[in-house]
């Protein structure tokens, strides 16, 4: 297999209180077929044979499915391929002697914990509101796998691709529609608590590794006004 030099500007931050910089790498033997997270991997490589600490990230399954990764590649939530975690963004599309950078997902919400990893508690306290299992639930229902991106790829660090799919699944778990109107509501003023307001700008769905559609922020839309309006809404939707 052909391999290629990358030049690699990496986000340091030692702790979520301290400055960070871009430390830059040059990895001479990066391949296509060689993933983000198996770019990282090598220069932590590198870096632990010249004796100094690995660059932290988060990693989990590294098949697409867990959402624990999660950087930003030149610029773009996960990585340049469109709707593909970053354990899942290959290096196909980089020649020889190019540079990449790479960086924490960037939202309010999503703060810097160590280099590229970052604390994605706000999701879960999103998800809590609902009653925690049941939100996973209907996130897992929906094919969400709370990675953040679709957050970090909004101007507003919006998180309504989230929410909204959360939304759309949580009525059938509801067992009448006095408790599908407090899960969502709860859900509803902590989603506005942790996150930016949705302009629809649909950043969200060409970063979702999960392919989410658009349509699943009017959720949030519905559930509002249903809360708002009771009595006008129709039944079953
Ligand atoms: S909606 Fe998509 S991008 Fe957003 S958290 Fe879920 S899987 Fe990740
Ligand atoms: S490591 Fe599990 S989705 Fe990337």
């Amino acid at each position: 297999m052909s391999t290629f030099s990358l030049t690699v500007d990496v986000w340091r931050q030692p702790s979520p209180d301290e400055p960070g910089h871009f430390a830059t790498h040059v990895v001479p033997d990066a391949g296509p077929e060689m993933t983000v997270l198996e770019l990282l991997d090598r220069i932590n490589a590198q870096r632990e044979a010249a004796g100094e600490e690995p660059i932290a990230f988060d990693d989990g399954c590294r098949e697409g499915v867990c959402g624990k990764c999660g950087v930003t590649v030149d610029g773009v939530a996960h990585g340049p391929e469109r709707n593909a975690a970053s354990c899942m963004q290959h290096l196909g599309a980089y020649r020889d002697g190019d540079r990449v950078r790479i960086e924490p997902l960037q939202a309010a919400s999503l703060p810097v914990k160590q280099d590229l990893s970052v604390d994605k508690k706000a999701l879960r306290r999103v998800a809590k509101a609902a009653k925690f299992p049941v939100a996973m639930k209907a996130l897992a229902n929906g094919g969400c796998i709370s990675c953040g991106a679709c957050i970090s790829s909004c101007p507003n660090g919006s998180g309504q691709l989230f929410v909204g799919t959360m939304l759309r699944e949580l009525p059938p778990l509801a067992t009448n529609d006095a408790e599908r109107r407090e899960r969502s509501s709860k859900v509803l003023a902590a989603a506005e608590d942790e996150f930016g307001p949705c302009s629809l700008l649909g950043d969200c769905v060409e970063v979702c590794p999960a392919g989410l559609p658009i349509e699943n922020l009017s959720a949030v839309a519905r559930e509002n006004l249903r809360n708002r309006f009771p009595r006008r809404a129709p039944d079953g939707d």
